[in-house]
């Protein structure tokens, strides 16, 4: 088998040092944790490293509400993230930071190779600043009215009412998050890395077989556009790393973040003698794989390839993305519960059983990932105590009791042993191709088949025959090497129970090619229960215990990233509200009985709407996408109970409902024929 070992450095996405780990970052860790644990049974070499994404606006300013330094908070954090990710057997060869000197030193040099190459811009440009917090405004610390439909408390860069996107100073009303002020334009130099010098390099690496095809035709759209020059600079007051030759400019945390991949490796080296250049070499014979979400993908595989490439270094072999994981088919949502962390999980349940669930559930490509709780129940009971387990705790008794617990020193029949052989060599092209619920199909085909020949052998029925008793042997020891290969194919995903299980069997650390060998007069233990079934009120409990969690935390004064999800196309559905909440809308039916256009308002019209008892003047943001002449005499939809809002233009009295994201794409709901004006919507 294994000719040559393979010599293999994955990573996953960096954790911002922000927040607790929660069962939606664990489809990530646990999916890079089974390849990595799989490539090692393999006898490859393969390190896994991570790191805290621990810069950035952020995290400066969680640290200053909690009223700590940021140094204490991402301290503070790294423990909380590593003892999580511990609790779920998340094996990391090291788990580091991005505000290390490693990370200091690799993203200075990273710069300076840019810029001697040429592909540092430096330039003036205007941004919105906070002449009371004294700081320069990311986006999304930008709050205002849309410019576009009038709502209020919009984010700087698109409206979660009617989708508009802008730039923050088309905000009406503006106000900086962080304190409230008015921002205004300052003008600032800026350091810009100009990544289109590389968009040759990348249309061919996008690709050649790097990334999935998924996620290369999104980057396509990028690469189309033209790649437009990258601000890796940002202004003090900002926690990162001082850009050395730049006084007083901090590089973006998008900058270093996933140069910390680079950091947590060459800190393992250091601890362990290792070599990085072997693995980030421009011309390295290692491979290099970095998992991430597939909300991170234009990083890397379009600024962070360019960097390194532009840098010397070597580019990752490469980017595998993940879907996001759903919770009985909806969002992670807070009210609900199912915003589960991964320390409340840990509380209530065994890891291990979402180990095994997320595995059976993940493909290798980009679909999101559905926790259905009741699916998990049934699943875990089903698979792994009701067949893998079972096969144990079906064969051991016997060998245990009537045998001395010893297995049949000859080998009674192979039929079944190379069926795991078989089984062994699919499961494993599955793991390489992060095909894991293919796997887990494979495995659980074997462990029926086994349990269907331990029903038809029926070995409590012979072993009370004294001329069969010692063929019970024979079947029980057959049952037991099959399942000595069952645990050996599920030990990337269940590593704990497979370590449990080799001490039943007494053996020592298994490796991928022991399956190949049966055990013959083999001494084993006593059978304990290795797993237990889960009980429906352990996961209610823990619903229940999420929710009080959440409920205490703080809301959170600033959004967790300042970066809008690049490469999200949808919009992403706004925050949960309660049905009183929906209840207090008044929604009527309503007929645009006169429609004009406002002078001096590109973009408004003025409608007037009948809503049975009354008229309403009412100003709306269609006109890019409606004649008013059109428009009269149509039933629409209308929000009949929001205050009104005095406009340069006059009284507006409620707002008509439009779907779309602005300029030609809007489109005015309407009832089916025979709704009335005034009708109530609900
Ligand atoms: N700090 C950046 C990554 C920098 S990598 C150089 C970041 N951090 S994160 O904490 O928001 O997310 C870490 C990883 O978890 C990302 O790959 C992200 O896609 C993944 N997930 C976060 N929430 C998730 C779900 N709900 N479902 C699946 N994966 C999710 O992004
Ligand atoms: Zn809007």
């Amino acid at each position: 088998m294994s000719s040559e070992a393979r010599k293999i450095l994955v990573t996953s996405a960096l954790p911002y040092a922000n927040g607790p780990i929660h069962i939606g970052h664990l489809v990530e860790y646990i999916q890079t944790d089974i390849w990595a644990r799989f490539q090692r049974m393999q006898g490859n070499e393969c390190i896994y490293v991570c790191a805290d994404d621990a810069h950035g606006t952020p995290i400066m300013l969680r640290a200053q509400a909690e009223g700590i330094t940021p140094e204490e908070l991402i301290t503070r954090v790294k423990q909380e993230h590593e003892r999580d990710f511990a609790g779920f057997h998340v094996g990391f060869d090291n788990f580091h930071s991005t505000h290390s000197e490693e990370n200091r030193y690799y993203a200075t040099l990273i710069y300076q190779r840019l810029k001697e190459g040429g592909h540092i811009a430096v330039r003036t440009i205007e941004q919105a600043y906070d002449p009371e917090a004294k700081m320069f405004l990311p986006d999304r610390f930008i709050k205002g009215e849309c410019p576009n439909c009038g709502a209020k408390d919009q984010y700087g860069d698109n409206c979660e009412v009617c989708g508009a996107t802008y730039d923050p100073t088309e905000l009406k009303n503006p106000y900086s998050v962080v304190s409230g002020a008015t921002p205004v334009l300052r003008e600032s130099e800026q350091y810009f890395f100009k990544v289109g010098d590389f968009a040759d390099m990348l249309k061919q690496w996008t690709r050649a077989g790097h990334i999935q095809p998924e996620i290369a035709n999104k980057m396509d759209e990028w690469l189309e556009e033209g790649l437009r020059d990258w601000d890796i600079s940002r202004n003090a007051p900002y926690w990162g790393f001082e850009i050395p030759d730049a006084p007083g400019k901090y590089f973006y945390v998008w900058m270093d973040a996933p140069i910390g991949y680079l950091a947590s490796f060459r800190n393992w080296c250091d601890r362990t003698g290792h070599d990085f250049d072997e693995y980030w070499k421009a011309d390295s014979e290692t491979e290099l794989y970095h998992f991430i979400g597939k909300d991170i993908a234009r990083f890397h595989t379009l600024f962070f390839p360019a960097m390194l490439h532009g840098a010397g270094f070597r580019r990752p072999t490469a980017v595998w993305c993940h879907g996001f994981l759903t919770v009985d088919g909806q969002k992670m949502s807070k009210s609900r519960g199912t915003f589960i962390s991964a320390k409340t999980y840990l509380e209530h349940l065994n890891p291990e059983y979402l180990r095994y669930y997320y595995a059976a559930k993940l493909g290798p490509g980009i679909e999101d990932i559905d926790l259905s709780l009741e699916d998990f129940q049934a699943r875990v009971n089903s698979d792994l105590v009701g067949k893998v387990v079972n096969i144990a705790s079906r064969c051991a008794g016997f060998i245990v009791k009537k045998f001395g617990g010893r297995l049949s020193a000859e080998w009674p029949q192979d039929d079944l042993h190379r069926a795991g052989i078989d089984t062994a060599a699919r499961v494993a092209e599955a793991y390489e191709k992060r095909e894991y619920g293919k796997a887990m199909r494979e495995i659980m085909a074997l462990a029926d088949r086994l349990n269907q020949y331990i029903d038809e052998q029926q070995p409590w029925v012979r072993i009370k025959d004294e001329s069969q008793q010692a063929s019970v042997q024979d079947t029980c020891s057959i049952g037991l090497n099959g399942f000595r290969q069952l645990v050996i194919l599920l030990k990337p995903v269940l590593p704990r129970l497979a370590a449990e299980a080799e001490a039943f069997l007494k053996l020592p650390e298994q490796q991928w090619r022991d399956l190949e060998t049966p055990l013959l007069d083999h001494e084993i233990n006593k059978f304990k229960p290795l797993m237990t079934r889960i009980e429906r009120e352990r996961i209610d409990a823990m619903i229940e215990a999420s929710k009080e969690a959440n409920a205490q935390e703080p809301k959170a004064a600033s959004p967790a990233s300042d970066e809008p999800g690049p490469d999200a196309d949808i919009e992403p559905i706004a925050d949960e509200i309660r049905f009183e909440d929906f209840a207090r809308l008044d929604l009527r039916v309503a007929r645009i009985v006169k429609a004009e256009a406002v002078e001096k308002a590109d973009k408004l019209l003025r409608l007037t709407l009948d809503v049975g008892l009354e008229q309403r003047n009412v100003f709306a943001g269609i006109k890019s996408a409606y004649r008013p002449e059109d428009l009269e005499g149509r039933l629409t939809v209308m929000v009949a109970n929001l205050a009104p809002r005095k406009m340069r233009f006059g009284l507006s009295e409620g707002m008509v409902l439009a779907a779309g994201p602005g300029g030609k794409d809007i489109y005015l709901l309407s009832p089916d024929e025979g709704a009335t004006p005034g009708m109530r919507v609900k």
